[in-house]
């Protein structure tokens, strides 16, 4: 019999954010793929209108340390983790010390919590972990200093979980998504002159949709990728090799 790669029936999977956007898009590629998927969110389930039909829903705050031992606590062993929530600020308020640590809070500090508390459990199933990034992780982004410097911590810590780990059997890789659909940039979409230079900087003419990166996370947790670890994938249509 062949097995198919891609076949995630009996593997457990937790993904952060998975209540919206790029990380609703990944859960339910995982579902489909026959997963035990597990998601967050900061509200209540019933307050999301986004397909989490047969997922475990926890209410989880990144900011809060005690919630994501608890969460931890809770999910045990499994198969992937992927780190997907995450957070921007905008009308230059990331130039204020306190909203820079929020930021960088939940969205780097709290990838490497959870990838702590949750590193039993994947040493135990020889799982691996996905990282949300961003292009921010390598171009600048001069409103958002904490949203740039939070994704350029998380290649980095990516690629030294990546080597700390290898030898308990865990692989770490990232994806860092273009211009994707989704509430974080309903700003971008509806701005003509900022959408317009997207779509022209993007070879592929198009913004990306959650199931372009829940594509290439299934690919990063399947054993198709048993020999990649440390890497970040840009997933943006070419934007990044295009001027
Ligand atoms: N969209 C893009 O173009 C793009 C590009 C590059 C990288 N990314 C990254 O992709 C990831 C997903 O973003 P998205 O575009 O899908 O945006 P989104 O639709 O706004 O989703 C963000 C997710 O993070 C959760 N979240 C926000 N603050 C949180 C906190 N303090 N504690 C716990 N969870 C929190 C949200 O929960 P609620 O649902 O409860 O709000 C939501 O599930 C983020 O890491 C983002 O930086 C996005």
């Amino acid at each position: 019999m062949t097995i198919n790669p891609l076949d995630f029936s009996d593997k457990r999977v937790l993904v952060t954010g998975g209540s919206n956007g790029i990380g609703n898009g990944i859960a339910r590629a995982f579902r489909e793929a026959g997963a035990e998927v597990a998601i967050t969110g900061t509200r209540e389930a019933k307050d999301y209108d986004s397909d989490i039909a047969g997922m475990a829903y926890h209410q989880l705050d990144l900011g809060d340390d005690a919630a994501i031992q608890a969460l931890a606590r809770k999910i045990g062993q499994l198969d992937v983790l992927v780190n997907n929530a995450g957070m921007v600020v905008y009308k230059r308020r990331e130039f204020e010390a306190e909203t820079f640590r929020k930021v960088m809070d939940v969205n780097l500090t709290a990838t490497l919590t959870l990838s702590n508390l949750l590193k039993p459990g994947l040493a135990a199933t020889g799982g691996s972990i996905v990282n949300i990034a961003s292009l921010t992780s390598f171009f600048a982004s001069a409103g958002n200093p904490a949203y740039g410097a939070s994704k350029a911590g998380v290649v980095q810590l990516t690629k030294t979980l990546a080597v700390a780990w290898a030898k308990d059997g865990i692989r770490v890789n990232a994806i860092a998504p273009g211009w994707i659909e989704t509430k974080m940039t309903e700003v971008s979409q509806t701005r003509p002159a900022i959408n317009d230079e997207i779509l022209r900087r993007t070879p592929l003419g198009r913004w990306g949709k959650p199931e372009d990166i829940a594509g290439v996370a299934l690919f990063l947790a399947s054993p198709l990728a048993a020999y990649t670890t440390g890497e970040t994938i840009n997933v943006d249509g070419g934007f990044s090799c295009s001027i």
